[in-house]
């Protein structure tokens, strides 16, 4: 009863603040939401635009993602270190659009519908590092628009329709100077037809502005040791055009349900989270996630795998999860495990594994990674093991042996090196403070590729 007339109580008396605070609503505007603290700045959040403000690191974050917004809000706060404005509905970037946050070090503004960009638009942004506009409808922007950007290090403008003509000159020269390496990266060029699908980064840049200065002969210089046309290269799927990527909250790929029939090449390499579930990837070949060095989550399932290249997994180092299931994977190849080092969950059910010899790698593998948790290990054929567990069809080929004996399970010889091993991975992936202690002994030794 009295939780019931406090709820009226309070039904009762919102309205009537709510009334009271936006008549007063135009005197605060005018300056008073610093000296009134936190508190009221959230509260005007929610009450106009529902963006998530937070901290992390000491760092603040405004979240404003998914939000059918056009631009930005005046009474957002000021002191924000990352502005998420991702899927929203902003189509242009107008002069001094962000020039009141003055400590922004990142601004996410893909997935919008973004088709120009201002001369001034990032003006004030003299700490920015790291400006995302991929999967926008840009076609042309000029040099001008990063030069108040002077600490700008990452650079996304991928997945726009780019018109690579006179006008766009001056952004590719500045994208194709070698020390501007994260700087429109995998963007490319939709029109004209003739450099359709080439990269921004590979432009022959002397020949944008050849036509609009008839006779101009070598105006400008050489830019970067003239365009690599590569005439013959074979359409690739690239992971960067199919998929969408996001950086925040985590660097993560989403390349699940697009159709895929290999990974795509051009992964990212700073992501940590991978998804191609549900497309039709029939085999994994050797190191292609070799770039994906911090790669700590790798979703596979609902794939049609039947094959895993022995270096297939090479690189993954800091693999924490492996999702295999929903696949046509009968065994795994010797070796293809080892560079799994701390990997910690396994899943590998709805599989139709084989109980034959070949599977004892994998047994033995788990056997020697006890940190690892796995799952879906059912034998499928033969008919006569069909719905073992693939851990009791193993006992019972070794039946005889002891239990503590078991070791001589061992398919090839390779050094039984054991914990100095371990050592030497952490000797070499410098720093080791920071790093998580390896699982357990190896069977054999790995070889550890130095990625920078
Ligand atoms: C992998 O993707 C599938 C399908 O989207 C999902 O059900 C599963 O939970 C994911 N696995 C992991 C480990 O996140
Ligand atoms: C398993 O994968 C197939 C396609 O390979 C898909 O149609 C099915 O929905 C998946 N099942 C589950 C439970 O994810």
């Amino acid at each position: 009863m009295r939780v019931f007339s406090a709820l009226m109580l309070l039904l009762v008396l919102r309205p009537a603040e709510l009334r009271r605070r936006s008549r007063s609503g135009e005197g605060e505007a005018g300056g008073g939401v610093r000296g009134r603290g936190r508190a009221a700045i959230n509260r005007r959040q929610t009450q106009h635009s529902q963006c998530k403000e937070y901290e992390e690191a000491e760092e603040k974050y405004l979240d404003c993602q998914d939000r059918q917004l056009t631009t930005v809000m005046q009474d957002w706060p000021t002191d924000i270190h990352h502005l998420l404005l991702a899927r929203n509905k902003i189509q242009i970037l107008r002069d001094n659009m962000f020039s009141q946050f003055t400590q922004l070090k990142s601004l996410d503004l893909q997935q919008n519908v973004i088709s120009m960009v201002e001369e001034r638009a990032f003006s004030g942004l003299s700490r920015l590092t790291t400006l995302l506009l991929q999967h926008n409808s840009l076609t042309t922007a000029s040099e001008e628009v990063l030069l108040p950007l002077s600490r700008l290090t990452y650079l996304r403008i991928y997945d726009n329709p780019w018109h690579c003509q006179c006008s766009l000159d001056s952004l590719i020269r500045t994208i194709q100077v070698p020390s501007n390496r994260y700087l429109g990266n995998y963007a490319k060029c939709a029109e004209p037809l003739s450099l359709k699908g080439q990269k921004l980064k590979d432009v022959g840049v002397d020949l944008l502005c050849a036509d609009s200065k008839p006779g101009g002969g070598g105006q400008g210089g050489q830019g970067g040791g003239g365009g690599r046309l590569k005439p013959t290269s074979r359409p690739k799927m690239d992971a960067t055009s199919m998929c969408h990527t996001y950086l925040f909250p985590r660097p993560m790929l989403d390349c699940s349900n697009k159709d895929l029939k290999s990974v795509p090449s051009g992964l990212h390499s700073d992501i940590v989270k991978m998804d191609l579930s549900g497309n039709t990837i029939r085999s994994l070949r050797p190191k292609q996630f070799l770039l994906s060095k911090d790669l700590k989550q790798l979703n596979l399932s609902s794939n049609s795998l039947h094959k895993i290249d022995t270096a297939s997994f090479s690189g993954l180092l800091y693999l924490r999860e492996l999702d295999l299931s929903n696949n046509s994977l009968q065994y795994f190849h010797y070796g293809v495990l080892e560079d799994l080092y701390f990997l910690r969950k396994l899943s590998l059910d709805r599989n139709p594994w084989m109980c034959d010899y070949n599977i004892h790698y994998l047994m033995y593998w788990l056997k020697h990674h006890p940190g690892v948790s796995y799952s879906g290990l059912v034998c499928s054929e033969p008919a006569e093991f069909r719905g073992w567990r693939v851990e009791d069809y193993v006992k019972t080929y070794n039946g005889e042996c002891p239990k503590d004996k078991q070791t001589d399970l061992e398919i090839s010889p390779g050094g039984q090196g054991g914990e100095n091993e371990a050592q030497e991975v952490v000797g070499e992936t410098e720093g080791g403070g920071a790093l998580p202690q390896p699982i357990q002994k190896k069977p054999n030794r790995i070889e550890i590729i130095r990625l920078n």
